[in-house]
């Protein structure tokens, strides 16, 4: 039994005022909705105040990126140990770190391995192009995304991995790909690639979130997929009522 998991990512919004101004319109609903787990990954500039105001909560906190070294000459950057001190969870690959500032598998690798090190829950996320997608290589960009980037796992972390399916094209853009063609691709393409890697029992116990363009309208779709576990939600998470009409599908399609 996977527990739903949905977070959202602020991307580069909110300055701390603001921040803390939606989480309080969020928070006590939130609280309310039993067995989701729930995280909020500001900028960093808000983790602070933010780990403040939800001390105590159920709410976790993510950072959207981080370095995978302990520290160093590495202007800036933000170190796991840095992460640590404010967040349980971090974004890592997002398909914007990976087109704007030239990420690639291998520093998700990296990434990946440092989050695990500090005890970070890492939101991996995968996923194809349009022109990929156009192609016919979803199947081929994905699998090789999720071997390399999480190649090397030590398989007793494997259950803490959560996994982000964002297809490039369906993010920020309004068009979400259609929950049979998201579900589809984690049974055939993500789940067996994790069972390659971590054998099927510990597969079967990672969450796989579909990202790209959910709302609260359209996110029961989504949850209600066998494989769909959650959603890694951008926009809608800066509306409180969506982000909070989300947070309740998840919730009712246990
Ligand atoms: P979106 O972004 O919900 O605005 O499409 C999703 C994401 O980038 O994680």
């Amino acid at each position: 039994m996977r527990i739903p998991f949905v977070a959202g990512n602020w991307k580069m919004n909110k300055t701390v005022a603001e921040a803390r101004d939606l989480v309080s319109k969020m928070s006590a609903q939130l609280r309310q909705v039993p067995n989701v787990e729930k995280v909020f990954c500001p900028p960093f500039t808000a983790l602070p105040a933010l780990s403040a105001m939800l001390e105590g909560s159920d709410i976790g906190l993510g950072a959207q990126n981080m370095h995978w070294e302990e520290k160093g000459a590495f202007t800036g950057e933000f170190a796991p140990g840095m992460v640590k001190e404010f967040c349980n969870y971090v974004i890592i690959g997002h398909s914007e770190r990976r087109a704007y500032f030239g990420e690639t598998d291998e520093n998700v690798n990296r990434k990946l391995r440092a989050a695990l090190k500090f005890d970070l829950t890492p939101i991996v996320c995968v996923g194809e192009t349009l022109d990929q997608y156009e192609s016919g290589l979803t199947s081929e960009v994905v699998r090789r995304q999720i071997s390399a980037g999480l190649a090397g796992t030590d398989s007793a972390f494997g259950a803490r991995l959560v996994v982000a399916y964002e297809p490039v094209w369906a993010i920020g853009t309004g068009k979400a790909s259609s929950a049979g063609n998201a579900n589809e691709v984690l049974a055939q393409v993500i789940r067996p690639a994790l069972s390659d890697l971590f054998g099927v029992e510990t597969a079967q116990t990672i969450r796989i979130l579909y990202g790209g363009s959910v709302t609260a309208a359209n996110a029961s779709e989504f949850f209600t997929q066998p494989e769909i576990d959650g959603a890694l939600v951008g926009g809608a998470s800066l509306k409180a009522d969506e982000f909070i009409g989300i947070i309740k599908a998840a919730a009712h399609t246990q």
